[in-house]
């Protein structure tokens, strides 16, 4: 198969913010895909910045008195670390606040402008007198205008569900100064997203989406499209609108085209040709692994942008559900709002990254962690089936026979059925159905258990003339081993590379895997996972609880 050129992002977190549990979904989901596409051979790349922009974070780094450089300076080094210790393998992670963004986000809001779709109208909206900014809606509580519940965010009620508009929220008050906001004009810069109606309704119906994604597009076709408000006034935290005084592109504007401005800058780093990847006619392919909150801005806005442009639009967007714990949202007050930190500190990453492959599939449904299921899945599957495989074969080899695994092997048919699979677990890994991978390796691994349990090697080694026979079943079993690490190494690359150095390999490939290891020396095995103990669950349960105070 020719080697093929991709571009694979996930959508930029927030600079005011831990990386949590619910975020890692996305970024292990995203992760796995990407390792797995390198290991056919492919040439992917994984880009991701941090979301710098915007008046939360301009007011954040207001709070603490520090400035929003400073702030996102910060976040950035402590999301680099996280990402890291969960083995996320950007090829960049760059910030939407870098020159390159400014570059691109000027250049793509003037291409638009010149083509006659950026559109001029006076808006007048909730504006805090003390503060002297407008309000956000999340800065503005008040009564529910249909319940009557008091202390409702300014654009939902909590209590009964309602949404409305700001305006029509009794008792308004700004949360930032505690005074009711009053209403003011300013001119505001639209994207006027209504030219583009055709040409998306085309690009929705040709393949580029999830049913259930291209389902929800139909019904905003329906609703019909609206100009989307791009500009933001002074004071912002974010990139200046050419030519014009005292405004500010909108952080949503900027943030999409923060992918194409780390890529750049992967580009410039790595000598890639940028064009290559985002011409019209480019041949290479795109990718963006979303959570379904953000369908809006990159299945309607961002194909629309780049359309206007003249940049090519992706190939697919990935859209996954959201994190559940134990079967409900996550929560600051039962723990499990999860800093990714708070993660670490008590459990092994790569617990997590099986968990979530174990869980993923290609569809929306939010996905939940049962953390019990957690732990048994993780202990039986991993550590009592798969490690297993090795640690209870490689004393053999190593005691008895020199290191070194049998001249030939033995029990071919298992062996190829293992190798056989390969197909169908690379289907299942391209499609997203990690779920249905993650079945057959365990499926596979059992059978290898059972192949153990029959021969029962730790008898066979007490009887007379029997090592020989040992020497196959064990040596067997360490390539059935080789087969299921080369298999879970997008999942587990960690322990698939303290596999290889028991396995005295360079790498673990599906194209090595057919042919097996034969007359080959191995190393002494040293225990590549533990079990999840008593406790450690409920410490890091508890650590989280403090940490939210
Ligand atoms: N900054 C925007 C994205 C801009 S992309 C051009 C944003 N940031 S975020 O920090 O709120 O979320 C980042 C990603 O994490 C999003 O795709 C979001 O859906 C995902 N998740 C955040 N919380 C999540 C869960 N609880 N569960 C699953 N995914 C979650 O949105
Ligand atoms: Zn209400």
């Amino acid at each position: 198969m020719p080697k093929r050129k991709i571009l694979v992002t996930s959508a930029l977190p927030y600079a005011n913010g831990e990386i949590h549990l619910g975020h890692l979904l996305e970024y292990i989901q995203t992760d796995i895909w990407v390792r797995f596409m390198r290991m056919m051979g492919h040439e992917c790349h994984y880009v991701c910045a941090d979301d710098a922009h915007g008046t939360p974070i301009m007011l954040k780094a207001d709070e603490l008195g520090i400035t929003p450089e400073v702030l996102i300076d910060d976040v950035h080094k402590r999301h680099l670390a996280d990402f890291k210790d969960f083995s996320i393998d950007f090829s960049q992670y760059h910030s939407t606040h870098s020159k390159e963004n400014k570059a691109i986000s000027t250049d793509i809001y003037n291409q638009l402008n010149t083509a006659g779709f950026i559109k001029s109208h006076i808006v007048s909206q909730a504006f805090d007198p003390i503060k002297q900014i407008f309000l956000p809606d999340r800065f503005i509580k008040g009564d529910c205008p249909k319940c009557g519940a008091t202390d409702q965010y300014g654009d939902n009620c909590e209590v009964c569900g309602a949404t409305y508009s700001p305006t029509e929220i009794k008792n308004a008050k700004s949360t930032l100064s505690d005074v009711a906001p009053i209403s003011k004009d300013s001119q505001h810069y639209f994207f006027d997203l209504p030219q583009f109606e055709t040409r998306l309704k085309a690009w929705t119906n040709a393949g580029h989406l999830q049913t259930e994604v291209k389902n929800k597009l139909t019904e905003w076709f329906e609703q019909g499209l609206k100009q989307w408000d791009i500009s933001r006034d002074a004071p912002y935290f974010g990139f200046q609108i050419p030519n014009v005084e005292r405004k500010y592109f909108y952080v949503w504007l900027d943030a999409p085209i923060g992918y194409m401005a780390s890529f750049k800058k992967l580009c410039s780093d790595q000598n890639l040709d940028f064009d290559e990847y985002f011409n019209l006619d480019s041949q290479t392919e795109l990718y963006h692994f979303i959570g379904k909150d953000i369908v809006y801005f990159h299945a309607l806005f961002w194909p629309a942008i780049l359309m206007g442009a003249n940049y090519r639009t992706p190939n697919a967007i990935f859209a996954h559900g959201f994190l559940t714990i134990n079967g409900q949202k996550m929560s600051k007050s039962r723990g499990t709002f999860i800093p990714a930190r708070t993660y670490l500190e008590n459990l092994n990453p790569e617990y997590l990254r099986y968990y979530y492959a174990y869980k993923l599939n290609a569809k929306i449904d939010d996905i939940d962690l049962n953390l019990e299921d957690f732990k048994q899945r993780v202990n039986s599957d991993l550590v009592g089936k798969v490690v297993n495989i090795a640690s209870r074969s490689a004393g053999f080899i190593v005691k008895r026979f020199d290191k070194t695994l049998s001249a030939h092997l033995v029990g071919g048919r298992l062996y190829h059925k293992f190798v056989n699979k390969g197909d169908e677990i690379a289907t299942f890994y391209e499609a997203r159905n990690y779920n249905l991978a993650m079945r057959e390796i365990m499926k596979l691994a059992d059978s290898a258990n059972q192949y153990i349990d029959q021969q029962k090697p730790w008898q066979m080694i007490k009887e007379a003339n029997k090592a020989a026979q040992v020497h196959d079943v064990a040596s067997l079993a360490i390539n059935l081993f080789r087969v299921l690490i080369t298999y879970l190494k997008p999942i587990l690359p960690t322990m698939a590379q303290q596999a290889q150095m028991f396995l005295n390999v360079d790498t673990l490939s599906w194209d090595e895997i057919k042919h097996p290891l034969t007359k080959h020396q191995i190393n002494r095995f040293k225990p590549l996972m533990e079990r999840i103990e008593e406790g450690q669950i409920e410490n890091m349960l508890n650590a989280s609880k403090q940490n939210q105070r």
